[in-house]
């Protein structure tokens, strides 16, 4: 059951009729330096619309004192007997860059929250526009919620230029895409168990051609890191949660395997997390395993030709008579053992287990693993771009430049090798944190940490702790679950050959 409700997008024929038939029109303007004011889109369209209304929308951009600034919001109102319209909305476009564009639709999105209402926008153009339009319109209409005594939650109707329907249509699969990992994301730990996970899993798998595996209790003896940090929480334990996308005649297409960090609460375990206030948002700990089952629910309606297999690596790193203990030595899927430092570096134990059995059992031609691993990531880049780390330079040119145009920016960090020795141990094969001798870089080691699982793997590494929680509710995001990784992943996979 998702908690949010998603708006619907239609694409519609640029007419004054079909505009004045929605309950609003939303236009897009710039300001340039001369403080002259413009339409980004559809000039002949909003000139008949201007004269339909009898208004002069720069007049009233004037008016308003408007900046221009993406996103910024003014409304018009209007009437007209026989129209439904009520009013206009001018939207600021920014430098009218993707990104703007996004923001406009984001803030529209937002106006139109829990509205049963019609917008007939005019504030994309090329295909390119119309789809990051398109999604962001949904995004910044999202909320959540489970308050009692509301009634029942209504969504708004977009509706967009169809000279561009597929893409529209392929915008409403990715966007719900999205809001189905915000809303994973959101559903608080004591519900979210791991066998919840599970569930959420078949049941967005039922009449689809994915096939989902669940392995759980004795099945998971040879998973040493989901052992080791799931067996703090007795009820119910850690689960690995595949789910593939393989249909009929896939056999010689390129498979990519998702491996996505699942820890449903991350309480640090023994080593408690400290102060007791960065723990509240650790429910968001399970969100590159959210992508990635978000991501393959996607694929059926988007048919790319390419076999995925994602890998949920769900568990809970608990405070119990059970959690692990700093200095255990645990061995991981495929036999390697790792001496356990710090147990709040519980995500890349977990996330061992799932490259290695991916390496060793899956033959991926690609190897993605995207979990929000560490704090120090955020640190480097703050909440708007994710650290990509691969060795394979060319890969991640292409995923950093689908980030820029998908919204899910992810920036090529360097593994740095000189670090390496920071992952000696004298009783393992690795220790598993950074903290003897003390090393900063907390996310490059991390990263050299799980390449040790990757055999010799195309492996790229998302550490998405920064971007995957949002602090506000702004731009196109609410407070909390971001759904980062959704857009980024599906652009990709839909681009492999
Ligand atoms: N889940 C956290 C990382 C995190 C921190 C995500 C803040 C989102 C916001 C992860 O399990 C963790 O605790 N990492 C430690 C690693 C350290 C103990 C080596 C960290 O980053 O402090
Ligand atoms: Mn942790
Ligand atoms: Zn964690």
């Amino acid at each position: 059951m998702s908690a949010s409700v998603v708006p619907t997008l239609k694409s519609q024929s640029l007419t004054v009729e079909a505009a004045a038939n929605a309950d609003s029109i939303a236009i897009g303007f710039l300001k340039s330096k001369e403080n002259i004011f413009t339409f980004n889109t559809n000039l002949s369209l909003i000139a008949k619309i201007e004269k339909h209304f009898d208004v002069n929308l720069k007049d009233e951009l004037s008016f308003f004192s408007a900046t221009g600034k993406a996103g910024e919001l003014f409304e018009v109102p209007v009437s007209d007997e026989g129209s439904r319209c009520e009013r206009i909305l001018l939207v600021g476009v920014g430098n009218n860059s993707l990104t703007d564009v996004r923001l406009a639709g984001a803030s529209l999105g937002r106006r139109f929250r829990g509205k049963e209402s019609s917008l007939f926008t005019l504030v994309a153009h090329t295909s390119s526009e119309i789809f990051a339009h398109a999604v962001s319109l949904v995004l910044g209409n999202f909320q959540w919620t489970k308050k009692t005594g509301n009634a029942k939650v209504k969504a708004p109707i977009f509706y967009l230029s169809d000279t561009h329907a597929a893409q529209i249509e392929r915008a409403r699969v990715v966007a719900q895409a999205v809001c189905r990992a915000r809303d994973l994301i959101h559903t608080p730990a004591n519900i979210k168990t791991p066998a919840w996970m599970a569930q959420q899993a078949k049941s967005y798998a039922r009449n689809s051609e994915l096939v989902v595996t669940v392995l759980s209790g004795k099945a998971l003896s040879e998973f040493g890191g989901l052992q080791a940090v799931g067996n703090s929480s007795p009820n119910p334990g850690p689960r690995f949660i595949q789910v593939a996308y393989a249909p009929r005649g896939s056999k010689n297409w390129p498979h990519v395997v998702l491996v996505g960090k699942g820890i449903t609460f991350d309480t640090g375990g023994i080593s408690l997390k400290r102060p007791y206030d960065t723990m509240i948002g650790m429910k968001s700990d399970m969100s590159g395993a959210a992508a990635i089952l978000s991501v393959v629910s996607a694929l059926p309606e988007l048919a790319p030709k390419v076999r995925v297999t994602a890998l949920l690596m769900c568990a809970e790193n608990a405070l119990s008579g059970t959690s692990q203990r700093p200095s255990d030595v645990i061995t991981h899927y495929g036999g390697t053992t790792v001496e356990v430092i710090n147990t709040d570096a519980e995500g890349r134990l977990v996330l061992a287990d799932g490259l290695a059995y991916a390496d060793l059992n899956l033959d991926p031609d690609y190897l993605v693993d995207i979990a929000t691993l560490t704090g120090a990531a955020t640190l480097g880049l703050g909440r708007q771009y994710g650290a990509m780390y691969s060795r394979n330079n060319a890969l991640a040119k292409k995923l950093h430049d689908i980030g820029e145009t998908s919204g899910d920016r992810v920036w090529h960090m360097p593994l740095i090798d000189d670090y390496s020795v920071a992952l000696h141990s004298v009783v393992a094969d690795y220790n598993h944190t950074a903290d003897k001798p003390r090393f900063s870089a907390g996310s490059v080691t991390a990263a050299l940490f799980l390449e040790k699982f990757v055999g010799t793997r195309n492996w790229v590494h998302l550490d998405i702790a920064g971007p995957a929680r949002s602090e506000s509710d702004a731009g196109e995001n609410p407070k909390g679950g971001t759904g980062f990784g959704v857009r980024l992943l599906i652009d990709w996979i839909s681009s492999i050959k």
